[in-house]
């Protein structure tokens, strides 16, 4: 089989070092990439470099091998185009469609899919005339990854930073592996949608050391995330104690238990147009919370640990019992985890929860959680029944923005 062609633009910013892993990874994983930075962006990483880690020549300019027309060629052979890291210098050029280099050609000839990868100062970033040239590279049916938050170059912090390039990479396989599956270009989706996505377990403290919590590795979540990531979306991940990476443009939210679960849900499903909880909330917490560690004494039992009813946050934004959408038109789907009568205790309890959509899976020990693979059936209020045979997460995840996609308003 022939590798995946991708073509990776590196434009003049100081992240440019950085995507010497995305290449990397890139390369290791089998794909023929074709690295075409800007002549600025040399300043920063030299051409031998990228030369000698993609094994493929390198130019910056139409002019180099004319006869073999790379400035056409180069764009329409590739199955991916990522431009990262992209600057607001680029983002301009590449919205108003100016060709005066390699890249802003190729960007221009590309009938793949194209992402790009921000990484700039806040205040570029912000400015309205970068967010606009977002927008409309965005309404094109590009990928703009929102930039990180975290350290900038020289003493700044702020939005704008380059996301972590193993999560860009990951980014890159989920948008190869759509256009691969639909034998053609597909489109993202996803793209102007805000999406909420609850991941991990939650911890109930019962002092300083110790908690009630639940095996729940958070990795159907961020598979979640970095899906609807790579359809365009934009995403808050709310995520319970997983210790994962963070996927790549998403906006993180970090919990601990239920009670702040159920306050960064409320908050961040206010203006989405789709809520997925894949965390596992504990449903009881413990009623007092001791806060010097609980000793063991001499001869004596241990005291039983009185438990009280979390709120069901899934049931409260679906709507479940009262009919009520917290948000009217936002659809709802939620997650089931059972150990037997799988399906219908699925259907009881989509019912009670009133959401749209119930991922219900088997579980036991070594089953499913902290796995990288998953096997489920997706119900939906309609009665409609979706099987998922054992695979990746992802393509779980897949499955499941398949099914959100058509009932988004
Ligand atoms: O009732 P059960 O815990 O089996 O329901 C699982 C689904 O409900 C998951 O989507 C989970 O995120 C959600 N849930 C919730 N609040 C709770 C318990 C579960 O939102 N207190």
């Amino acid at each position: 089989m022939e590798k995946p062609k991708v073509v990776l633009g590196v434009s003049g910013g100081i992240a440019a070092y950085k995507a010497c892993e995305l290449l990397r990874r890139l390369t290791e994983s089998g794909h023929d990439v074709r690295v075409v930075p800007t002549e600025a962006s040399l300043h920063f990483v030299g051409a031998a470099t990228w030369s000698a880690l993609s094994g493929n020549p390198v130019s910056t300019e139409v002019w180099d091998s004319v006869h073999e027309v790379p400035h056409v060629r180069i764009g329409q052979h590739a199955d991916l185009v990522v431009v990262a890291p992209a600057t607001a210098d680029m983002l301009a050029k590449a919205a108003h469609g100016l060709a005066d280099d390699l890249l802003t050609n190729t960007l221009l000839t590309a009938r793949c899919p194209v992402l790009f990868a921000p990484a700039m100062h806040t205040e570029m970033w912000e400015h309205p005339a970068t967010q606009e040239n977002v927008a409309t590279l965005r309404r094109r049916g590009a990928v703009v990854l929102e930039p990180a938050v975290g350290r900038l170059t020289g003493v700044d912090t702020g939005k704008g930073r380059f996301p972590d390039p193993v999560e860009i990479f990951e980014t890159c396989r989920h948008v190869l592996r759509r256009s691969s599956l639909a034998r053609g270009v597909a489109a993202p989706d996803l793209t102007g949608r805000h999406v909420v996505i609850s991941a991990g377990g939650t911890r109930e403290p019962l002092d300083p050391v110790r908690y009630l919590g639940n095996r729940s590795s958070g990795k159907q979540g961020y598979a979640l995330a970095r899906t609807a990531l790579a359809r365009g979306a934009r995403v808050t991940l709310i995520e319970a104690n997983t210790g994962l990476p963070d996927p790549a443009g998403a906006d993180i939210v970090r919990v601990g238990t239920a009670v702040q679960l159920r306050e960064a849900v409320l908050k961040a499903a206010a203006d989405a147009d789709a809520v997925v909880m894949a965390a596992a909330v504990a449903d009881f917490r413990p009623e007092t919370y001791a806060t010097g560690k609980i000793k063991k004494k001499d001869g004596e039992e241990p005291a039983p640990v009185a438990l009280v009813r979390n709120p069901d946050i899934l049931a409260e934004v679906a709507g479940g019992g009262t009919g009520e959408r917290l948000r009217p038109g936002q659809v709802v789907v939620g997650f089931a985890a059972e150990t037997d009568d799988v399906l219908a205790n699925g259907r009881k309890k989509l019912l009670r929860k009133g959401c749209d959509l119930l991922v219900v899976n088997e579980v036991g020990e070594h089953k499913t959680f902290g796995s990288e693979e998953n096997e489920a059936v997706v119900l939906a209020a309609d009665g409609a029944q979706t099987p998922v045979p054992y695979g990746p997460k992802e393509a779980l995840a897949d499955v499941v923005w398949d099914l959100i996609a058509p009932r988004l308003g």
